[in-house]
């Protein structure tokens, strides 16, 4: 009997997609990642089972999603057209990387997920198992199958015995880990449309709160976040604790239009408090200490780290070749920011670092002044001489 390993998210697509893979004689064995989902795991396991599951196997994969995934971008400060902070496109390939390994204890020949045709993270799984054992052969159920309709899907389900909950379903298709809640579909695929509250995961509400503001203080080390208001924290903790923070104050929302893979235009809706509040901090922190050249030069490669990661190419040679680049950068990103937290928004108040280049005798225009005035005007001469008529 094949065997196939399939990311199983615990919804109606994957868990009919169990007893669909067991109807073409499929042992399967569903494979659910923790990457800060909130889903409620024993439901979603009993559901795999009764669906037909040979076996569930839960990873645990938070904190390798901090160090291995959620770092490397954000001292990378990967941003995708300028807002999206790139939540789902990182979890995509620890997912499926993960699954691969899975496949190979398993000794399964096959591996599936339940992505539509008409996505980006189609693309990110499947490449990043083409990247990592050429020999598994990929299945994607949800592009094939004879459903037409969510309806038809739950008949399928019903008829089964399959439990789904269809009472609680949202609106909406969201995708949640600890870096940030992503939604699309329902009302929001009107772009005029202003999305409801309830379009909100995580900020909901914000409006109606009266929030006091405040400033909270993020230390970082070699472009790293390690603590918060002076104590130091897991970066898990770090994480979970600015989003709680910032959710109350609805910080990190964002209403896009934006470019996918495929080559069509879709709007989603995006929140995220704690990875926006911290590569405004991250950024702001490399303006004090990395020279302008540096600096500036870095400011394509974030644009190109971002474009890879949102088109699944993170296991590739120029990610890795990226990555050196980056941590190169990152040996004087040390030191502290203050972030001003009111409704909507996020601010740097403050900064400083053992490796700040920002000279006061040089910036100043008091009597502690050390910069020598009458040198600008030889500098400027040059500077226009290729232009001088
Ligand atoms: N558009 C985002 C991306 O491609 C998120 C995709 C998943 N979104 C969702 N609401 N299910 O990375």
């Amino acid at each position: 009997m094949k065997k196939v390993v399939l990311a199983y998210s615990g919804g109606l697509d994957t868990s009919v997609a169990i007893k669909w893979f067991k109807e073409r004689g499929y042992d399967v064995v569903a494979y659910m990642a923790d990457v800060g989902q909130e889903k409620t795991t024993d439901a979603a396991i009993a559901r795999a089972k009764k669906a037909g599951a040979s076996k569930v196997v839960v990873k645990d994969l938070k904190k390798k999603f901090v160090t291995d995934y959620i770092w490397p971008a954000l001292k990378a400060g990967a941003v995708y057209e300028g807002r999206y902070t790139l939540a789902t496109a990182l979890s995509r390939p620890l997912i499926a990387a993960e699954q691969v390994a899975v496949a190979h204890q398993e000794n399964a020949t096959s591996v599936a997920h339940g992505c539509t045709g008409k996505g980006n993270d189609q693309v990110r799984f499947e490449v990043t198992t083409q990247a990592l054992d050429g020999s598994l052969e990929i299945l994607a159920p949800v592009r094939e199958w004879e459903f037409k309709s969510r309806e038809e899907e739950i008949q399928y389900a019903l008829k089964h015995d399959i439990p789904i909950d269809v009472t609680k379903k949202s609106p909406f298709s969201i995708d949640k880990n600890i870096w940030g809640v992503s939604v699309e579909a329902g009302i929001l695929e009107d772009p005029n449309v202003e999305p409801p509250q309830d379009a909100f995961q995580w900020t909901r509400g914000a409006e109606k709160r009266n929030l006091k503001e405040q400033v909270i203080e993020i230390g970082f080390e070699k472009g790293v976040p390690v603590s918060l208001n002076g104590s130091k924290k897991s970066g898990l903790d770090l994480i979970e604790e600015l989003n709680a923070l910032g959710s109350q104050y609805g910080i990190g929302r964002m209403d896009m239009i934006e470019n996918r893979l495929i080559g069509i235009k879709s709007r989603e809706t995006y929140e995220a408090p704690a990875a926006t509040i911290l590569i405004q901090a991250h950024k702001d922190l490399e303006s004090l200490v990395l020279d302008r050249e540096l600096l500036h030069y870095k400011e394509g490669i974030s644009h190109k780290y971002a474009e890879l990661v949102y088109y699944g190419l993170w296991f590739t040679p120029l990610r890795s070749a990226l990555d050196a680049f980056v941590e190169e950068t990152q040996k004087k990103v040390t030191g502290t920011i203050r972030v001003k937290l009111r409704k909507y928004s996020s601010h740097v108040v403050g900064r400083k670092s053992p490796h700040s280049l920002y000279k006061e005798t040089l910036a100043t225009y008091s009597a502690k002044d050390k910069f020598d005035q009458k040198l600008a005007k030889g500098f400027i001469d040059l500077w226009a001489l290729p232009y001088k008529k």
